[in-house]
């Protein structure tokens, strides 16, 4: 693969994707078409080469904008362009619809007609909805679809406008769905860096109903190497769950980013749960360890201790992403607790 196209590309997991490219590829180009939403950070961006990654700012569901950056001898595009943070679909699903439904469509069409050889869409664990707390209840490639927030039901959708591409069209794509990630560049909303963030100015950390929720977490490298992956030996409308077999506990993840930063558990604070919290996502990851030859490289400690490092380490970079608008989405959040 040498031409290739990345949207949401200035997000969490999308520059952890480029940077991985630019390192395992040394013949790739790579257009990064981002619109910059409160998501996408030019900061996570810095220092990549110029002669091989390309930055347009975009909107997904702007056609023309689409068409005009995506060349026509494109290897593959890699949709990671989402609205990702479930609590603000929850406050309103608008965005979400436009981006994840809408959005996906647009670069369908468009690798349609420009022939882009490979789509790879970028999706969820949460598309299957909650788990009972079984040993025995995994997600696997054959659970239904079940999806419970706004947010996990815009990607739902999403897979199912790649699926009729595929079906219909003969577009070539896979899909694949991920866990909960975790690792440098993670926009603060999210519960592992609001933690860190929380944690290392003693600021208290909201902890949503009773803790006793499990996710399955991923260190986020490890899940773009999968990307990478499907992309290379995937089948052509195959999906593929990507997990860690790393399922932790709510509390469990506080408590050990707590001692980790060595502060106390005084700071946990129980706050009002998430309407409609899924309670368990487990992922069975047979499927891509067999048919892609992949496995994690990180372990819960390393990838833990690699990422607290990094935030420590970054402290402007957090400081930036914690300001401005991110004050009015937390007072709103959090204000009543
Ligand atoms: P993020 O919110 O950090 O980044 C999203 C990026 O998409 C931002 O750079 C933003 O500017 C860009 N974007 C948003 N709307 C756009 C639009 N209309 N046009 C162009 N760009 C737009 O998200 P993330 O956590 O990096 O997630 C990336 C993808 O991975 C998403 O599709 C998400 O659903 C999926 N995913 C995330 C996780 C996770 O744990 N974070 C797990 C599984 C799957
Ligand atoms: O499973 C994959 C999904 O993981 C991705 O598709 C989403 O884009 C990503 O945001 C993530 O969704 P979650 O809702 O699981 O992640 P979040 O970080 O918001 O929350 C993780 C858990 O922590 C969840 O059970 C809710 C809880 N939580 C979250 C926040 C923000 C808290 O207890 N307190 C908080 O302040």
């Amino acid at each position: 693969m040498r031409k290739l196209f990345v949207t949401g590309g200035a997000g969490f997991i999308g520059s952890a994707f480029v940077r991985l490219l630019l390192d395992e590829l040394p013949a790739c180009e790579i257009v990064n078409f981002d619109a910059l939403t409160y998501a996408g950070n030019p900061d996570n961006l810095a220092g990549l080469d110029p002669a091989r990654h390309r930055f347009v700012r975009g909107d997904i569901c702007d056609r023309a904008a689409v068409l005009g950056a995506l060349e026509a001898d494109t290897d593959a595009l890699f949709n990671f362009a989402a609205e990702s943070h479930v609590d603000r679909s929850i406050h309103s699903a608008d965005e979400f619809l436009r981006t994840n439904v809408l959005g996906t469509q647009v670069l369908l069409d468009a690798a349609r007609s420009l022939g882009a050889r490979r789509f790879v869409q970028v999706s969820t664990d949460e598309v299957m909805g909650s788990l009972p707390e079984r040993d025995d209840a995994f997600f696997t490639e054959d659970s239904p679809f079940a999806p419970n927030s706004p947010y996990s039901a815009s990607k739902a959708a999403a897979e199912h406008l790649v699926r009729a591409a595929h079906h219909t069209h003969g577009v070539d794509a896979v899909v694949t769905r991920c866990g909960n990630n975790y690792g440098p560049r993670q926009f603060p909303e999210k519960f592992l860096p609001l933690m860190l963030a929380n944690a290392m100015n003693d600021e208290p950390i909201p902890v949503y109903g009773d803790g006793q929720n499990v996710r399955d977490w991923i260190y986020v490298e490890d899940h773009c190497r999968a990307i990478l992956l499907a992309a290379e030996r995937g089948r052509a409308g195959a999906v593929y769950n990507v997990g860690a077999r790393n399922e932790r506990r709510n509390l469990e993840v506080a408590e050990s980013v707590l001692d980790a930063l060595g502060k106390p558990r005084s700071l946990l604070r129980f706050v009002k749960d998430r309407p409609g919290h899924d309670r368990r996502y487990a992922i069975d990851p047979g499927l891509a360890e067999r048919e892609l030859g992949w496995r994690p490289r990180e372990t819960w400690q390393s990838g833990l201790k690699k990422t607290i490092e990094w935030y420590a380490a970054n402290g402007e970079w957090l400081a930036r992403a914690r300001g401005g608008a991110y004050r009015e989405f937390y007072e709103r959040q959090y204000g009543e607790n």
